[in-house]
């Protein structure tokens, strides 16, 4: 195979980044056909990419309804209509990359993983961090026994207060039944990052958290329901929508509230969309803080936090080891080592991700391992995030939503049936 050929369902922002792979390495991949019923975006995806105008649909059963048009689908809908699609292209024959999460409902990822090993394509799952220089370093300075046997794991997801109201409280994953709960749509990477830090099955957790600030109870007073309708408090909230989305027209944030970056439509958007609500007034309901303690079969343990209240968006952690600690601050790409009773850390200094950055440079190292995958017929890549290692670190998500909600330890085993 030369070039893989690729079609893609849902021509939103994941989508849109993760195709633009095929601009940067033509040689190895190529968009052939679009589903999205936003006209806009498919026209513009289309005529970025070359892709023949007879090719473009309005809906991924439109698509996927066609003699087979390509190797490989690339599912970037939203996380509730995930399944359908990811079923119907496996039974087509392609080979899939599916955005995470599979599915907000753990059985439908339990028989996507089923499927995907009956059919014997290639699935895999956009767990991006599992391809950054940054954890591959961790990973690799554990697996040389650089800190000796790790015992213990701190993870930090600071999400961001910006970040927070921006897709939590006003936008897309602002409500569990809509889309899924936070543990979920934001931290499921974080679970599989830990399962893979870990080396061993989770087998059980506790989790803790709860909506605590971006309700009304914390509306400051008179703060009407839309910002644009004469806010009191405008020019002290660190909300305030105007001065949010109409600054930079180019930040993804901007691109998010209207796919026209004029100041006058991004205005309109505010008057009128999501984006331009009081995160005071919102109907969202996933947590703004969130704790999971986990156990590990070779019995690491394991605490990680998801808080809205930081300053940054960027994940931080610790891993301690019988002979050693790892600091690491992913953003940053800073890594310490320091062994015990040696006097100073060792600094390891990450390259920076070349050309495209889009999370630590996770998002094209795993369309490169996608593609390599398929054109060489699943021995040409790494397969970090194959569907069956997938399924289990959305198994950890659901469990820990369940603990949560339940106020109780949950045993991974009897969860997972
Ligand atoms: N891997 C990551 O780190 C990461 C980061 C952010 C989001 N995500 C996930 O990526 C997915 C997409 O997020 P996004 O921000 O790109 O969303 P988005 O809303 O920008 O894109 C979704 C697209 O799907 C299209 N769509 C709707 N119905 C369709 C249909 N019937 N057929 C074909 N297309 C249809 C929409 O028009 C839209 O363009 C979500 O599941 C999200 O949770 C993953």
């Amino acid at each position: 195979m030369s070039k893989v050929k690729i079609a893609l369902i849902g021509a939103g922002l994941r989508g849109q980044n993760y195709v633009d792979y095929a601009l940067a390495h033509p040689d190895e991949m190529e968009v052939v056909a679009v589903a999205d019923p936003n006209l806009d975006r498919r026209d513009r995806l289309m005529q970025r990419h070359g892709v023949d105008e007879r090719l473009g649909y309005d809906d991924w059963r439109e698509l996927l309804a066609q003699p087979k048009l390509a190797d490989a689908v690339l599912i970037c809908t939203q996380d509730k209509m995930h399944f359908e699609p990811t079923m119907m292209a496996l039974d087509a024959g392609y080979h899939v990359l599916l955005e995470k999460p599979m599915s907000p409902d753990p059985q439908e990822c339990l028989e996507m993983g089923a499927k995907a090993q009956q059919s014997g394509l290639i699935f895999s799952i956009c767990h991006v961090l599992r391809y950054t220089n940054f954890f591959r370093t961790v990973k690799r300075l554990l697996a040389e026994g650089q800190i000796g046997q790790l015992m213990s794991i701190q993870h930090n997801e600071n999400v961001g207060y910006w970040h927070q109201a921006h897709s939590f409280v006003r936008g897309n994953w602002r409500n569990a039944e809509e889309s899924s709960p936070m543990i979920l749509a934001k931290s499921c990477h974080d679970m599989d990052i830990l399962l893979w830090l870990a080396g061993d099955d989770c087998t059980r957790l506790s989790s803790f958290g709860s909506l605590s600030y971006f309700n009304a109870s914390n509306a400051p007073e008179g703060a009407p329901k839309r910002c644009t309708d004469g806010c009191p408090v405008a020019d002290e909230c660190l909300y305030y929508a105007p001065n949010v989305y109409l600054g930079d027209s180019e930040s993804w944030m901007a691109a998010a509230i209207s796919d026209d970056p004029s100041p006058e439509a991004r205005l309109k958007a505010l008057q009128e969309g999501p984006y331009g609500r009081c995160v005071y007034h919102c109907d969202n309901n996933v947590v703004d803080h969130q704790v999971v303690n986990m156990e590990f079969a070779n019995e690491v343990t394991a605490v990680f936090t998801m808080s809205a209240f930081t300053q940054e968006c960027n994940r931080t952690l610790k891993l301690m080891g019988t002979k050693g600690e790892i600091r690491a601050a992913m953003e940053k790409n800073e890594i310490e080592l320091i062994r015990f009773g040696s006097l100073a850390p060792e600094k390891i200094s990450l390259e920076l991700p070349g050309g495209h950055a889009g999370h630590g440079g996770g998002d094209y190292g795993l369309m490169s391992d996608f593609i390599g995958l398929v054109k060489s017929g699943g021995s040409g890549g790494d397969s970090l995030t194959s569907a069956a290692k997938s399924v289990q670190s959305h198994m950890m998500a659901f469990a820990a939503e369940t603990s949560r909600l339940e106020k109780r330890v949950i045993e991974l085993a009897a969860f997972s049936g």
